[in-house]
C-alpha cells in the first residue's frame, strides 16, 4: 500500500499509450494521474480537432487526432485510455471505442460505465479474448485506498468473515415507466457503478435482490444477498444535501466492525472483552483491542493527499500499466466486475419495488465465491 511512487520520466521503460477524448474529467483526473505511470503518451484523439490539439500541447503528447481508426493505425500503441461520453440514444460511446482499440492490438483503460447492457459487456469480453487483449474499466472506488484497507480488513481471520454490510449513496433512480429508457437512466447507469463497484469487491456476486423506490427524491433501499451467504443493504439516498458526504459503508463480521465515512475516515472496531454487563465502569477497552482509526492529515504536500491518490485514479492507472508491462490481465476493474454491475443495473430495471429478483450467475462467479468461502 505504501510503495513509493514514480514520476513518469523516471520510467525507462515506459508503454507507448494514446488517449481518447479530450473533456472535463479527463482533465482534471486522468491525465493528471499519467504524472506518475510508466507511459509515454504518444497522441491525444478527440472529435474537437482544438482541444484535441490543447490537451495535446498540455500533457505532452506529439500529436493529435480527430479519427481514433486513423490514430490507431498510425501509432499503433499498446494501449489506449479512453474517456468519453454517451451517444444520442444513451449508449456509451466508450464500448465500441474499445472494441476498436482492441482489434487494432491495444489493452484498454477506459472509465466507467463500461457499457449500457450485460450483453455489450459480453461483446467486448468475446473480442477482448478473440484479440489476446484485456479491457479494464476505472473502477476508482475499489482502488482508493482506504477501500483497500477495508477489504484487507474483512478478509482477515480475525475479522471472521462479512456477514452484512450498509452502503449509502446519493442517487436518484426514475420512475418505473422510464427505467428502460436509457436516456433517463443515464445519470443512474453514470453512477451505479460506483456503489456495485464497492458492493462487488468487498462482498462478492449478488444472488438476490429487492427494493422500495420513493417517488419524491427517487431515493431507494435495497436488500441484497450475496453468494457467499452474507446480507446487505444498498441506501441510495437521492434528496440528500450537496454538502453532504457521500458515501458510507460498514461492514460487520463476527464481532468486529469497520467503517468507511467519507471515503478517507476509516475505523476498524475490533474483537473486545469490556466486562461484565452492569459492572463495568469504563468504556475504554484494552489497548490491543481497542478501535483502529485512521484519516489523512489534509496539510502536507504528500501525495497522499491529493485527490488522484485517495480517490483510487492513480492506484488504478498504475494496476492497468503495470498488467500490460506483465502481459497479465487486470485482477480488479476486469470485464467480470463490469457484468456483476450491468447484472445490478438490470435489476433496478425490471424489478418492480417490493419484488425480489434473483441475478444470474456464471462459472466465475461461482469460482469466485467458492475462494471467498475458503478464505472464512
Ligand atoms: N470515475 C470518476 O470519478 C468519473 C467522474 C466524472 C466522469 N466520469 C466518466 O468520464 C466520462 C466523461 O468524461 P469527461 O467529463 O471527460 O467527458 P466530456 O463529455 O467532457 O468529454 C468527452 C469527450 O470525448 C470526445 N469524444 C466522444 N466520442 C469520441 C470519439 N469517437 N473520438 C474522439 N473523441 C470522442 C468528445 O468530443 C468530448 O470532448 C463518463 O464516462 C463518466 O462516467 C468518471
Amino acid at each position: 500500500m505504501n510503495e513509493p511512487i514514480s514520476y513518469r520520466f523516471e520510467y525507462t521503460s515506459p508503454i507507448s499509450v494514446a488517449f481518447i477524448g479530450a473533456g472535463g474529467h479527463s482533465y482534471r483526473n486522468v491525465y493528471p494521474s499519467l504524472q506518475y505511470a510508466p507511459v509515454d503518451l504518444r497522441a491525444v484523439c478527440d472529435l474537437d480537432a482544438d482541444r484535441a490539439a490543447a490537451y495535446a500541447r498540455t500533457f505532452g503528447a506529439s500529436r493529435h487526432y480527430t479519427d481514433h481508426r486513423q490514430m490507431l493505425a498510425r501509432e499503433r500503441p499498446a494501449a489506449v485510455f479512453i474517456v468519453t461520453g454517451y451517444r444520442q440514444d444513451g449508449r456509451v460511446q466508450a464500448t465500441e471505442l474499445a472494441m476498436d482499440c482492441l482489434r487494432a492490438g491495444a489493452h484498454v483503460w477506459m472509465e466507467k460505465p463500461t457499457a449500457a447492457s450485460s450483453a455489450e459487456i459480453r461483446e467486448l469480453m468475446t473480442v477482448s479474448e478473440q484479440s489476446s487483449r484485456f479491457v479494464m474499466t476505472g473502477l476508482k472506488k475499489i482502488f482508493a485506498p482506504a477501500m483497500e484497507k477495508v477489504h484487507a480488513i474483512i478478509h482477515s481471520e480475525r475479522f471472521g468473515g462479512a456477514t452484512s454490510i450498509n452502503l449509502r449513496y446519493p442517487q436518484q433512480l426514475p420512475e418505473p415507466g422510464l427505467r428502460h429508457d436509457l436516456n433517463a437512466m443515464r445519470g443512474f447507469l453514470d453512477h451505479i457503478y460506483h456503489p456495485a463497484a464497492i458492493l462487488n469487491y468487498l462482498m462478492g456476486p449478488i444472488e438476490r435482490f429487492g427494493f422500495e423506490w420513493e417517488p419524491v427524491s427517487g431515493g431507494s433501499i435495497a436488500s441484497l444477498r450475496f453468494s457467499s451467504g452474507a446480507v446487505g443493504t444498498l441506501h441510495l439516498a437521492a434528496g440528500a444535501a450537496a454538502t453532504s458526504p457521500l458515501e458510507r459503508v460498514e461492514v460487520i463480521g463476527s464481532g468486529e466492525n469497520v467503517v468507511l465515512e467519507n471515503g478517507v475516515k476509516l475505523t476498524y472496531y475490533r474483537r473486545s472483552d469490556l466486562g461484565e454487563y452492569g459492572r463495568t465502569g469504563s468504556f475504554l477497552a484494552d489497548d490491543s483491542a481497542a478501535p483502529l482509526h485512521w484519516e489523512p492529515e489534509f496539510s502536507l504536500g504528500q501525495l497522499y493527499n491529493k485527490n488522484l491518490f485517495y480517490l483510487g485514479y492513480v492506484p488504478e492507472i498504475l494496476h492497468f500499466c503495470d498488467c500490460v508491462l506483465r502481459q497479465q490481465p487486470p485482477s480488479k476493474g476486469t470485464l467480470r466486475d463490469s457484468l456483476a454491475i450491468m447484472r445490478l443495473f438490470e435489476a433496478y430495471q425490471r424489478a418492480p419495488s417490493g419484488t425480489t429478483v434473483t441475478l444470474p450467475r456464471d462459472d466465475e462467479n461461482d469460482r469466485r465465491e467458492a475462494v471467498d468461502n475458503d478464505q472464512r
